[in-house]
């Protein structure tokens, strides 16, 4: 019996169009291992995250992984939704039958606890939504920390996408963010400055639609309403699909080039609050402790999302 060498992955996440790209990528890669997913409110209230992580499981006929609902509201502040981005189901544009498959009864911070005090230390934390779920594990279970491998967060960056300083994900709950930055767990940011490269343009949802199952229909029908959005609401000409750039890390580090810098998260600020505070010349002086993620090799990028949706059957 070979030794199983796939990357255990435990998704967090709110989706969510670029979320459920990431479910599809790490379902469908032979390098990773799906252990959870665990749902948070972000892009949309918990009720309607988890119900698009459970649509999302169905057309990827993935029936054994736990999907754990989680968070309803931000650590401190009020509850922010993207409707305006994701539309007001958190994934609209794709019509999706309902799900058979139900959320386990046990809380996603309870399930993140048990499974990582049960592991040997291998599991990697794919946060891709508001860091509540994470933070408030570390803090009921402060055990977990030495049990985490690495977490790989989409989130923050050097500019905003909700504020002119902050990013959504970091932006809803940033006492959040700050307990899991402040945690000493090895962590690789994922942030805009890298996510908006990896851009769906239309050659590149032509490339995933000449796939031709039934993934990769769902696949096109999400960033044509993603990309509509970020046209309207950015002037950008393709999809960023944030999330997915995680998992692909996952899969295969050497897609991206990044940086080892000090990452400070903004709590107070009256026009900074939710900032990622990125060191990048490293004038504070202090220890390093996150991994920036900075610059995508785009055509390796593409080639591995179109051969690994192409792993999904063929249409019947
Ligand atoms: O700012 C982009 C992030 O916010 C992505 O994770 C997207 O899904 C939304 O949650
Ligand atoms: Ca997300």
């Amino acid at each position: 019996m070979g030794t199983d060498d796939r990357r255990k992955i435990i998704i967090d996440c709110d989706p969510g169009h670029d979320d459920a790209i990431a479910i599809l990528l790490a379902v469908a890669s032979p390098k990773i291992e799906l252990v959870g997913i665990t749902t948070v409110a972000g892009n949309a209230e918990v009720d309607k995250t988890t119900m698009n992580a459970l649509k999302v499981c169905e057309i990827a006929g993935l029936r054994d992984v736990p999907v754990a609902k989680g968070a309803g509201q931000p650590l401190v502040r009020r509850r922010e939704t993207a409707s305006d981005i994701h539309g007001d189901t958190g994934m609209d544009g794709p019509e999706l039958p309902a799900p058979t498959k139900t959320a386990v009864s046990e809380h996603a911070v309870d399930f993140l606890i048990r499974e990582l005090l049960a592991s040997d230390g291998d599991i990697t934390l794919v946060p891709v939504g508001p860091l509540t779920n994470i933070a408030m594990a570390m803090r009921k279970e402060p055990a977990i920390l030495p049990k985490i491998r690495e977490v790989v967060i989409m989130g923050g960056g050097t500019f905003g996408n909700w504020t002119p300083a902050a990013e959504f994900n970091i932006y809803v709950d940033a006492e959040a963010a700050k307990i899991v930055f402040e945690s000493g767990v090895p962590i690789t940011m994922f942030g805009l400055d890298l996510t908006h490269q990896a851009l769906a343009t239309e050659e590149v949802q032509a490339r995933i639609k000449g796939i031709g199952n039934r993934v990769s229909d769902f696949v096109v029908e999400l960033l044509q309403f993603f990309m509509q959005t970020y046209k309207e609401v950015f002037g950008f000409d393709g999809a960023p699909i944030h999330d997915a750039c995680c998992v692909a890390y996952c899969i295969d580090p050497t897609l991206f080039g990044c940086r080892k810098l000090r990452v400070d998260i903004e709590t107070k600020g009256e026009f900074s609050y939710g900032m990622t505070v990125v060191d990048m010349l490293g004038v504070t002086g202090k220890e390093p402790n996150a991994n920036v993620a900075l610059q995508l090799d785009r055509d390796r990028f593409w080639t591995m999302m179109v051969d690994t949706l192409n792993n999904y059957a063929k249409k019947v």
